[in-house]
């Protein structure tokens, strides 16, 4: 480096206030001080120098030896990286995130850090209100199940309805817990359709699942999770699920509409289950699954009854699209007609 250059570089150092910047010795000692880190911490240059670095770490961080892990970790290995609550002049926390690296200096270090506590707390936040969320739509679908079931109970409905309401509240539960799993930023679906085909499993498995990796848009997935809740409830009392030779297999798809609109096509069909006799009118289930899918974006459900087992395709406009990078695998079909 020239003069110019470490005038320069220490006219920024001097001049950043959005960065904390510290030297260090190998012991942790404070050998140089720049403004920015005055007006995170508080300490006045006159403060710092002479202090340790581990000055700024927490009681407890300090008890755990972490001050000289980070000091240690940078000599052996070039840098360390630290994002943790760290401790002001007046005793109040930040979150400090940043860096300390060896400047290849006879052990010189440089700690270069920001505050980042206001985005720390707004996710801490978002953290306690997503888990307050959590429990109380658990909570509440479970008073729904018992304020039905009473209900339902005392007027003398019968146990088959009941069971069905009761049932149909278990399956938009474990979509859910599917959700929460995943932060509520989407649930994947084949993990929510194996979620709600799991009592119908047995060894060999009468369940076939192909198709590339989805994620559902939160809404999205309890509407398919109770499709899918519909079509496996059916099987089991008329079709492939109620016989030991009965078999379902589950195909999705994507496709897309050429305006950048993905679609997910699901297939259901069932094979080798007794011979399928058409209903002459649309049930409950029927009308739920078609309904349901009415009312999404670009929905559309189509159950039919071939005597050879019952066919459901279901179809959905994909919502938050992320762009498609290119030479992904799956490499969407158009959308039928
Ligand atoms: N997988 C299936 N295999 C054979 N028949 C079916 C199947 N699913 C539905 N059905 C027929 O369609 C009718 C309507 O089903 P659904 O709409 O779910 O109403 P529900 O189950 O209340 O009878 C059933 O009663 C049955 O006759
Ligand atoms: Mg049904």
């Amino acid at each position: 480096m020239s003069l110019n250059d470490v005038a320069l570089a220490r006219l920024i150092i001097e001049n950043v206030r959005s960065h904390g910047i510290i030297g260090l010795a190998p012991d942790g000692h404070i050998t140089a001080w720049a403004a920015g880190a005055e007006a995170i911490t508080g300490y006045s240059r006159e403060d710092a120098l002479g202090m340790n670095i581990a000055d700024l770490f927490t009681p407890a961080d300090q008890a755990a030896g972490m001050p000289q892990a980070e000091v240690q970790t940078a000599l052996r290995e070039g840098r360390a990286e630290d994002s943790r609550w760290h401790q002001r002049k007046d005793g109040s926390l930040f979150w400090g995130n940043g860096v300390t690296v060896d400047l290849g200096a006879g052990g010189l270090l440089a700690k270069i850090f920001r505050d980042e506590t206001p985005a720390k707390h707004a996710e801490e936040q978002r953290v306690l209100l997503l888990n307050e969320l959590n429990h109380r739509v658990k909570n509440t679908l479970a008073t729904v199940q018992s304020i039905a079931e009473q209900g339902l109970r005392a007027a003398g409905v019968e146990k088959s309805v009941r069971e069905g309401l009761s049932n149909r509240l278990i399956a938009l539960s474990q979509a859910h817990n599917v959700l929460v799993t995943e932060n509520w930023a989407g649930a994947d679906l084949r993990t929510l359709i194996c979620e709600v085909l799991a009592p119908y499993e047995r060894d060999p498995s009468p369940i076939r699942m192909e198709g590339p990796p989805v994620r559902l848009h939160p809404s999205q997935a309890v509407s398919v999770s109770l499709a899918c809740h519909e079509l496996a409830t059916n099987a089991a009392k008329y079709g492939a699920l109620s016989t030991p030779d009965g078999r379902v297999a589950v195909d999705w798809n994507l496709a897309h509409n050429g305006e950048g609109q993905r679609f997910l096509t699901l297939l259901w069909r069932e094979s080798g289950g007794p011979a399928v006799v058409p209903p002459t009118r649309e049930g409950f289930g029927a009308r739920l699954i078609r309904q349901t899918f009415a009312a999404e974006h670009g929905g559309r459900a189509h159950i039919q009854f071939p005597p050879e087992g019952a066919h459901c395709s279901l179809l959905l406009a994909l919502m938050d699209e992320e762009p498609a990078e290119p030479g992904q695998p799956a490499d969407p079909a158009p959308v039928p007609a």
